[in-house]
């Protein structure tokens, strides 16, 4: 039987559908609310607001569950590659061996990017965040293929976007970074798996050519799973409305990765280290950093502590802090900044106003400790955060495209200045 709540206001009732998803979870679908009752909705910060119907993440913040297309984050993280899961997101189902080998082949012939990138890069000061060059560099993508601009082309022309998207942005983020180190940069090079690959352009110098660390490039690509896809998230959202718009999924991604770049967002793995750093340099008395964060009067917040939806736990965060023990086990890595990060877990897991109020480490807590242990210079961790999401934003603008979204356009309530006349210069 349909599900109908109703709405009492000034003497009417309303009915209103409510709309129940795989998951038994209910929305009131306020769509006519407004022409039948003159009423919006308010939701600063889309609290509690569904945007879209999407089947691609399942997440209950309550129970600290994470599920791309119905497998457990748990499960994937442990027996999936990157690639897989990317697959998985963008396409719905797990690939057979035959679908993964192509589509790992079609990725790893692509990673190339024009030689007239080099020349942006160029543009760009030393001191550019690569945040802010990964965003711009992947707009540009538009002025390299112009045809992707139009998201109407077909399925096969879409998908040749979404590989070669796929292909070359870790070519881009490791070329952001060497333009802000100012090294030569390090062409792709095929054959070596998504994270090698990447590790290789990073760190290899055209004088050294380095195999890559295999303890590194596998705990990469775990934490690469984990931030895959995070339903509609600040970023997601920001792609999706976007794309909404009938942008190109290049131009929609360029901007969820300025939504990721923001420190309540994505930018918190490297605020988690710049904070760490900053208590050490002060002498290293965690209890003095808990006590600011308690302090209404002061803006400090814990980094890496607390989320929107995860109120008891951010089940990424278990599997990555599990990694993290690992790494520094393996790779013999003491760093008084870890040991820091640890205190400051021990005393805020603690802590009454922490727990009262739902406030755990975060996955981007553990993130930007492993990201240090693995080498990654602090400034590129959003920027490992955004090659993680981006299977979730091309499943996210799919998903969007597919289903004929409309155009993204909230209301609002406006608290402005009525109609008043307009001043004449000498009378103001
Ligand atoms: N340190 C201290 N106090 C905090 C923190 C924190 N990190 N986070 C929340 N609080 C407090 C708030 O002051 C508020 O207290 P009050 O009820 O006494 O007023 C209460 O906890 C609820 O906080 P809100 O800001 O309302 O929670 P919201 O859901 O809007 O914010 C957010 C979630 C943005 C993640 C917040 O916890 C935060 O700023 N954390 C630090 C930044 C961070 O780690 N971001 C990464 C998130 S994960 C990701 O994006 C991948």
């Amino acid at each position: 039987m349909e599900k109908k709540a109703e709405l009492h206001y000034e003497g009417k009732v309303f009915e209103i559908p409510v709309v129940t998803g795989t998951e038994q979870e209910n929305a009131l679908d306020i769509s006519k609310l407004r022409e039948q009752s003159g009423l919006i909705t308010l939701d600063r910060g889309f609290k509690n607001t569904g945007s879209c119907k999407s089947a691609i993440t399942f997440l209950n913040g309550e129970e600290g569950i994470l599920r791309y297309r119905g497998y457990s984050i748990e499960e994937l993280a442990e027996k999936s590659s990157f690639l897989e899961v990317s697959f998985l997101l963008i396409y719905g189902e797990l690939p057979t061996q035959e679908e993964l080998a192509k589509y790992t082949n079609d990725i790893d012939i692509h990673t190339l990017v024009h030689e007239d990138v080099k020349s942006i890069l160029d543009g760009y000061p030393s001191k550019a965040h690569p945040m802010g060059v990964l965003s711009s560099l992947v707009s540009a993508l538009t002025a390299f293929y112009p045809k992707s601009i139009d998201p109407n082309r077909s399925q096969e022309q879409i998908n040749g976007t979404i590989i070669r998207f796929l292909a070359k942005l870790p070519t881009l983020a490791a070329w952001s970074f060497k333009n802000r180190v100012r090294q030569p940069i390090v062409y792709p090079q095929n054959g070596l798996s998504y994270t090698e690959n990447f590790l290789h352009m990073m760190f290899s110098l055209p004088t050294n050519n380095d195999k890559v660390n295999p303890v590194v490039s596998n705990a990469l690509d775990k934490l690469l799973i984990l931030h895959a896809d995070h339903e509609q998230n600040c970023s997601a959202s920001t792609v999706r409305i976007v794309g909404s718009s009938h942008a190109s999924l290049y131009a929609s991604v360029s901007a969820g990765i300025a939504a990721l770049w923001g420190p309540l967002h994505g930018g918190a793995n490297q605020a988690v280290i710049e904070m760490l750093e900053e208590i050490k340099a002060d002498g290293g008395d965690v209890s003095k950093y808990i006590a600011k964060a308690k302090d209404k009067s002061d803006s400090f917040r814990l980094m890496g502590f607390g989320h929107r939806v995860y109120k008891n736990f951010d089940p990424r965060a278990t599997i990555i802090k599990k990694a993290a023990d690992d790494v520094l086990k393996e790779l013999g890595v003491s760093d008084p900044v870890l040991d820091i990060a640890m205190e400051l877990e021990k005393v805020a897991l603690n802590d009454e106003y922490f727990k009262t109020r739902g406030l755990y480490p975060n996955v981007d807590f553990y993130s930007g400790i492993i990201y240090r242990a693995l080498g990654i210079p602090t400034d590129m961790f959003t920027v490992m955060f955004a090659i993680g999401r981006l299977p979730g934003w091309i499943a996210q603008w799919k998903e969007m495209r597919e289903s004929g979204e409309p155009i993204g356009r909230p209301r609002q309530v406006y608290t402005g200045a009525t109609e008043r006349a307009y001043i004449n210069m000498e009378n103001r």
